[in-house]
């Protein structure tokens, strides 16, 4: 059971707060039953610590989190109805409390990571789901990072073993995951190529990608050009046309792709790659991105060290949230967007 009875530090203000605005929806569907509200501010488990939101990122776990689909989510989620209310899943902000527990914060530390509910004044987070913020960045810059950066990181490395020196090609990187992905595979010492629509190609060749293609003119899977690594973040493709690009020992990592039915969304075609790996000599692998602080704390390295820069498309506030996911749906959205929380101090 969660009560403050659990918390052993918490600041006078977080503890005179019983209310707070939140953007939240009480059923699954789309963006018009998302609202900015007054809802009743979290308390806290032993193992995690209560954040005050500065910013909050916009990513598309939230937006099936919305939606309910693929259905099988709403198994972890909630059958009939989302059983938490808020949305928003990025956060950065600065602890207000902390569990029995915990024993890497304390009130004051600034924090990014992963809060179920983040689009709120206030945020519980696991303690596991949080790493220190990367001084350099702004608070907008660390929030839309947790979710996408630690996706691009796990799928490059983790799953794909990327070394340098390989010719690495990213399906969708314009997108959240993919921006990401582009520049933590420059920094990696990769030769990059990004595959991403008309409109976007500028981002993708201004993020650093050694060459861009653009999906809606190019065939970029012809074979003509073999890849040691392809992530498949944009997931549109049958499994057996993208192994044409790579090269004979070369690595598929599916990160995801929105082409799925309602069901079961991409996993229908993650499992029929799997089934067939064991009859050709390419690698494929499906990634689920683990939410732990010894990813963020990888990507915070390359954060404060500049190599990567979140690349943010704008900043809303919490009653922009219901038009931003609008536009993710819609594919409209250039990188991420910010969701500004408190910026009083
Ligand atoms: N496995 C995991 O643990 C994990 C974690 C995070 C996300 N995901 C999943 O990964 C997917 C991408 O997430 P995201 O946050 O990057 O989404 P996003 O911001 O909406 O980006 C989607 C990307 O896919 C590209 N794309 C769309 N249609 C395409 C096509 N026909 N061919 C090639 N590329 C195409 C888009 O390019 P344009 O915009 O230029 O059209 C864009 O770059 C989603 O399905 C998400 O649920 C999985």
């Amino acid at each position: 059971m969660r009560t403050d009875m659990d918390t052993t530090h918490m600041t006078d203000e977080a503890a005179g707060t019983q209310t707070m605005q939140a953007t939240a929806r009480y059923e699954y569907g789309d963006a018009d039953q998302v609202h900015e509200r007054t809802v009743a501010r979290p308390d806290i488990a032993a193992d995690q610590v209560l954040v005050r939101v500065r910013a909050a990122g916009v990513d598309r776990g939230t937006w099936h989190l919305m939606t309910g689909e693929p259905y099988a989510m709403r198994l972890f989620t909630g059958l009939r109805k989302p059983s938490q209310p808020i949305l928003g899943l990025d956060v950065a902000g600065t602890v207000v409390a902390v569990g029995a527990d915990v024993a890497r914060f304390q009130p004051g530390d600034e924090v990014f990571g992963i809060a179920s509910g983040s689009f709120a004044e206030y945020a519980a987070a696991d303690e596991a789901k949080l790493a220190f913020k990367p001084r350099r960045l702004s608070w907008e810059q660390a929030a839309v990072a947790p979710v996408s950066g630690g996706t691009a990181l796990q799928a490059l490395t983790d799953a794909g073993g990327l070394e340098a020196g390989q010719r690495v090609l990213v399906i969708g990187a314009s997108g959240g995951v993919g921006t990401y992905a582009v520049q933590l595979a420059k920094a990696l010492g990769a030769h990059v190529t990004g595959v991403c629509s008309t409109s976007k190609l500028d981002l993708v060749r201004r993020i650093g990608a050694d060459r861009v293609v653009d999906y809606t003119r190019d065939d970029y899977l012809d074979g003509s050009s073999a890849y040691d690594l392809i992530l498949d973040i944009g997931g549109r493709n049958p499994v057996a046309q993208i192994r044409r690009a790579l090269t004979p020992a070369g690595t598929l990592v599916i990160v995801g792709g929105e082409d799925g039915g309602r069901l079961t969304g991409g996993m229908g075609r993650q499992l029929g790659a799997l089934a067939m790996s064991p009859f050709h000599g390419h690698t494929v692998k499906n990634l689920i991105q683990k939410e732990h602080y010894s990813h963020l704390e990888r990507l915070a390295e390359h954060l404060q060290s500049g190599a990567v820069v979140p690349a943010i498309e704008r900043t809303i506030g919490l009653s922009g949230v219901a038009d931003a996911l609008r536009d993710l749906g819609a594919g409209r959205v250039r990188g991420k967007i910010a969701v500004v929380v408190r910026d009083d101090e």
